[in-house]
């Protein structure tokens, strides 16, 4: 497999289309507003930025419920708008990375609409149908919508009907396909062509939904593994500039099936929230009732991370990077019950890892989580982590000039914003900005560096390890607690 060059050093910058600026002043964010936004992301020292679904939708699951994966939601703008944030992207050195719901649809999806129907049609087995209305063969399945005599498989919620990509293992003939059926091939033709789509519009790659939801009924993964891997074949014949990011939370796994980076998330391995969200939270996805490594009272331990992250490192080390976010659309801020020196703690280890880091916009000024707002398009808990930019201690902290009631979320008064962060030295924006340009200054802290821990007694406090890389080497101690160590 081929190596990408740019990601040796890239840093990226995580981008929620409809928070980040709003260009036209309706109360939403649009694609527009980021391409006016650009100038600020190449200065804070990104590479690349990732976006979260804009494609056409009812937005039951904010954008990830698509119904046309071939163009911009209105409320977005055009495609043309697209081609245009790419091209300003490019012109200053920024890669744009896109959003692919690979694993399901909206049920208003003129597929899934034909999919329905009790005729036989191209879109039939384009969705996962059980052979009859009523047998309850688990409860993945959904019935009583269609007109055809059989119930739908959701993906996530009740209205993302899963794509049918085949079944690895086939315990019900009667409606499950292999893989290799021609309808199942169907499918996956699609997606490839969505992919070519965006790819020639000045796409530099895609943050796979559900990478691992595709194939249904492989435990073991061997069947998502091939079929990732053929995508991963076309990538480096013809694209071989651009990048496959995983949201699988398995880098061991998600790395050999071809994905360049896959995240360490609040899923799967539990890693990640250990360092950062172990304490107790309701509804949350990985419940815990322990203490985040990441937390000044010192209570939690160094090891329940290393243990997965120094088996999966070995294992994708050389071969594609683990990415560490600070946080994502799905899960609380990372500032949430931490205090600004807490997180430039968790900055500094952040930038300091191997592997891709990624920011999550507004966690460079330290926004905060929005614990108490009600549920926003499908968002619930999540909501409160996905709140306008805020930009300035003008009108709406900047992020748009239309009525306060118009935005599409609140934003903080009085809170964090750009501006006043520019201009102070000492701000958690200043610091991740130096912590970037640090991590560039040297092939040790870059992306491919190596990584040894030194320190996993008492419970890893300090955190002491070592990169190398070139003719660098960096000894970096982590502190998180508030006491000498
Ligand atoms: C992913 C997305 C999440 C979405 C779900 C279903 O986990 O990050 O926001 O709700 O997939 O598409
Ligand atoms: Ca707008």
């Amino acid at each position: 497999m081929n190596k990408v060059k740019w990601l040796e050093n890239a840093v990226f910058y995580n981008i929620y289309p409809q928070s980040f600026y709003d260009s036209n002043d309706d109360g939403i964010g649009d694609l527009n507003g980021i391409t006016q936004k650009l100038s600020y992301v190449k200065d804070m020292g990104f590479d690349a930025i990732w976006l979260n679904p804009f494609y056409e939708s009812p937005f039951r699951d904010a954008g990830y419920d698509v119904t046309d994966f071939y163009k911009v939601a209105p409320r977005y703008g055009t495609n043309e708008d697209f081609v245009r944030l790419c091209t300003e992207a490019h012109k200053k050195g920024l890669k744009v990375c896109i959003d692919l719901v690979a694993g399901h649809t909206s049920l208003e999806c003129e597929w899934f609409q034909k999919s329905c129907l009790p005729e036989p049609n191209e879109y039939t087995n384009r969705y996962i149908w059980t052979d009859r209305a009523g047998k309850d063969y688990n409860h993945s399945c959904i019935g009583g919508y269609a007109q055809r005599n059989g119930m739908y498989m959701k993906n996530y919620y009740y209205c993302q009907p899963a794509l049918n990509y085949g079944f690895a293992n086939i315990d019900e003939p009667e409606w499950q396909l292999p893989p290799e059926h021609p309808d199942c091939r169907a499918t996956k033709n699609e997606l490839i062509k969505i992919m070519e789509h965006w790819l020639s519009l000045g796409a530099d790659g895609f943050r796979v939904d559900m990478a691992a939801s595709v194939i249904k009924n492989d435990p073991e993964y061997k069947e998502i593994i091939k079929f990732w891997r053929e995508i991963r074949e076309l990538f480096d014949e013809k694209y071989s500039e651009c990048v496959l990011i995983s949201e699988w939370s398995h880098p061991s796994v998600a790395i050999k099936a071809g994905f360049h980076i896959d995240f360490l998330i609040h899923m799967n391995l539990p890693s990640y929230t250990m360092l950062f969200r172990a304490e107790k939270r309701e509804n949350a996805v990985q419940q815990f009732e322990g203490n985040s490594f990441f937390n000044k009272n010192g209570n939690g331990s160094i090891e329940n991370f290393l243990a997965d992250y120094l088996r999966e490192y070995d294992a994708t080390k050389g071969k594609g990077y683990i990415s560490i976010p600070t946080g994502n659309h799905d899960i609380p801020r990372i500032s949430y019950n931490r205090t600004k020196k807490e997180l430039e703690v968790v900055y500094a280890f952040i930038m300091t890892m191997p592997g891709v880091p990624f920011v999550y916009y507004g966690d460079e000024i330290g926004m905060k989580y929005f614990s108490d707002l009600p549920s926003k398009e499908g968002g619930f808990t999540r909501t409160g982590s996905r709140t306008p930019m805020q930009w300035s201690k003008g009108k709406n902290a900047g992020f748009s000039s239309c009525d306060a009631a118009e935005l599409y979320l609140p934003v903080e008064e009085h809170g964090v914003n750009v501006e006043e962060q520019i201009k102070d030295a000492s701000s958690l924006l200043n610091t991740m900005k130096s912590l970037i340009k640090l991590r560039k200054s040297s092939e040790a802290l870059s992306n491919d560096g190596e990584i040894e821990f030194l320190n996993r007694k008492y419970n890893g406090y300090p955190l002491i390890y070592k990169r190398t890389g070139g003719d660098g080497e960096y000894l970096v101690c982590i502190n998180p607690t508030d006491k000498k160590q």
